[in-house]
């Protein structure tokens, strides 16, 4: 591989949407953010330099930062923020992935703005396991906020209620004509009759999982979280944030006199407010006799794509399960066929006392939180990373998150009347290559609801998942270990449970937490400590000296 340089200089720069302009933070100045591109194999070294009022840390998701963690980037886990006026250079190697992922903003709610593609193509001479586009076209879902988005949070969290909901979907920073004054702001998929086009889809937006289709056209999904999978077709696909997907589009065979239109929207299960509006954007066409485009202004037909109902979990559910490794001898799916730790964890939401002399908006006058194993995590005030390397670990966290819930509960019976978390800033610590086996079950406390779970430095095979209550004696025999789709974020279904595996082979701390911004603002997360190996090249290297200090 080769070794690939970006520069990042986080800018502030005006951007109108919805009529309304605002001051947000950027990559110098591109909203949404600059692509990066890289080849299997080859070095990613991207130097940031904050210019900005706010503290900034970047995280390249999905990427499996192999002996990499001091590049991985979640604030105080990982690393301190880099501050105004100080930079930083995150220097990582792309290793046995292929496909999509996406960098964004990984501190506050600072990824509404800051975030982009990140576009992993095979390495030289290597082709695709399906016929070679005629064109790849990055499709990345957004969310905007009239109002200043870190206002937005920071007043959610003082008064313990939910964060106001988003003005607008986007594609590609673009929200389309189902919005005020957007007509302008839409984005256009212009394409060729006859020919296959690669959309490499990303879910950025920070609360919603998406329901996505076009109009009288057939996606074939190829790809999940820069991991192949076995090919399919599907009207309508379903991205969780964190989630990305490569799906090929075959342009009908001929110029067909006609605009389609191409819409996402929520798929929306939890009990709070969001926003059910409709992104969308159009599917032209381009003649190829006079080579003018079928625009909508032409008064051609118009073709809407039909999305499922807001809540439609059985929808959700069948795709998931469609989805499947390729597993084959060039790309086979490394199941941990035994496990050697075994967890139970819970997610979902709680309530906490609010401080005294605090009016809180949550349920009877406390505050929201959101828990992993009913513990609401505690961000520290140093990175957990460094804290354990530099052998400080006992002041920062406690190396004792449970196995299983303190509590144990019945998640499809009626809720407690206790509803309240403990707060912790606890972490799972792994040998060195354990493998391990998560079953993540929804609490389904207030209310069922599906949550997007995201691990750094891993991908994970999703080997089972099943509505009600987990049953450890039954449902294991129904495991997948053959072909089971491997990934890096997981629905945790809507009053249900998944279970994963995967092998602890990547030394350093690791993040676990629900890509719903809001729930991760509210506690929804904790970290694994994967501890060196006994080789060389098992152990973390030292943090490279430009790491910035908390
Ligand atoms: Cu995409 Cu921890 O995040």
């Amino acid at each position: 591989g080769i070794t690939r340089h970006y520069r990042f200089d986080i800018r502030m720069a005006n951007v109108t949407r919805l009529c309304h302009t605002k001051s947000i933070v950027t990559v110098t100045g591109q909203f949404p953010g600059p692509k990066i591109v890289a080849r299997e194999g080859d070095r990613v070294v991207v130097k940031v330099v904050n210019h900005v009022q706010y503290n900034v840390t970047l995280h390249w998701h999905g990427v499996r930062q192999l002996r990499s963690g001091w590049a991985d980037g979640p604030a105080y886990v990982t690393q301190c923020p880099i501050r105004r006026g100080q930079s930083y250079v995150y220097n990582f190697t792309i290793v046995a992935q292929r496909g999509t992922l996406f960098w964004h903003a990984h501190i506050s709610w600072l990824r509404a703005t800051l975030y982009g593609p990140i576009i992993i193509l095979p390495a030289r001479g290597v082709p695709y396991p399906f016929s070679k586009p005629y064109k790849e076209v990055p499709i990345v879902f957004g969310e905007w906020w009239n109002a200043d988005t870190e206002a937005v949070i920071s007043q959610a969290l003082q008064t313990g209620g939910g964060p106001n909901v988003s003005d607008a979907y986007t594609i590609n920073g673009l929200p389309g004509p189902l919005y005020n004054c957007s007509a302008k702001d839409t984005f256009k998929l212009k394409v060729k009759p006859g020919k296959t086009y690669l959309l490499r889809m990303i879910n950025a937006a920070l609360n919603d999982e998406l329901f996505f289709s076009i109009a009288n056209h057939t996606l074939t999904i190829v790809d999940v979280d820069a991991v192949y999978v076995k090919p399919f077709d599907t009207d309508t696909l379903i991205l969780a944030p964190g989630q990305t997907t490569n799906v090929l589009l075959r342009s009908k065979p001929s110029f067909p006199h006609a605009t389609f239109l191409m819409a996402a929207r929520p798929y929306a299960t939890g009990s709070g407010t969001f926003d059910n509006s409709t992104v969308s954007g159009f599917l032209e066409y381009q003649d190829p006799r006079t080579s003018s485009t079928a625009s909508f202004n032409k008064k051609l037909p118009l073709f809407k794509p039909s999305l499922p109902s807001l809540n439609d979990t059985a929808f959700v559910a069948n795709f998931t399960s469609r989805l499947r490794s390729l597993a084959t001898a060039q790309f086979p799916a490394k199941v941990p066929r035994t496990v050697e730790r075994q967890f139970f964890f819970t997610v979902g939401l709680g309530t906490s006392p609010c401080p005294k002399n605090q009016t809180c908006q949550g349920p009877n006058g406390t505050k929201f939180a959101a828990t992993v194993s009913n513990i609401s995590f505690a961000m520290p005030t140093t990175a957990l990373l460094q804290a354990h390397f530099f052998g400080q670990s006992k002041r920062v966290y406690s190396p004792d998150f449970p196995y299983s819930p303190l509590i144990p509960f019945n998640y499809t019976g009626s809720p407690p009347n206790n509803t309240l978390v403990s707060n912790g800033t606890k972490l799972m610590v792994l040998p060195y290559n354990t493998t391990v086996e998560l079953v993540m079950q929804d609490t389904s406390i207030l209310g069922a609801e599906s949550h997007p779970l995201h691990l750094h430095g891993f991908n994970f095979f999703v080997v089972g998942q099943g509505f009600g209550n987990y049953n450890p004696a039954k449902d294991p025999a129904r495991f997948n270990l053959v072909d089971p789709v491997e990934r890096n974020t997981v629905g945790v279904p809507a009053g249900g449970w998944v279970a994963i595996r995967f092998r602890a082979d990547n030394p350093g701390v690791w993040f676990m937490h629900c890509h719903l911004e809001v729930h991760t603002s509210w506690g929804l997360k904790m970290a694994w400590l994967v501890l060196d190996g006994s080789l060389p090249n098992q152990k973390l290297p030292p943090p490279p000296s430009d790491l910035p200090n908390c």
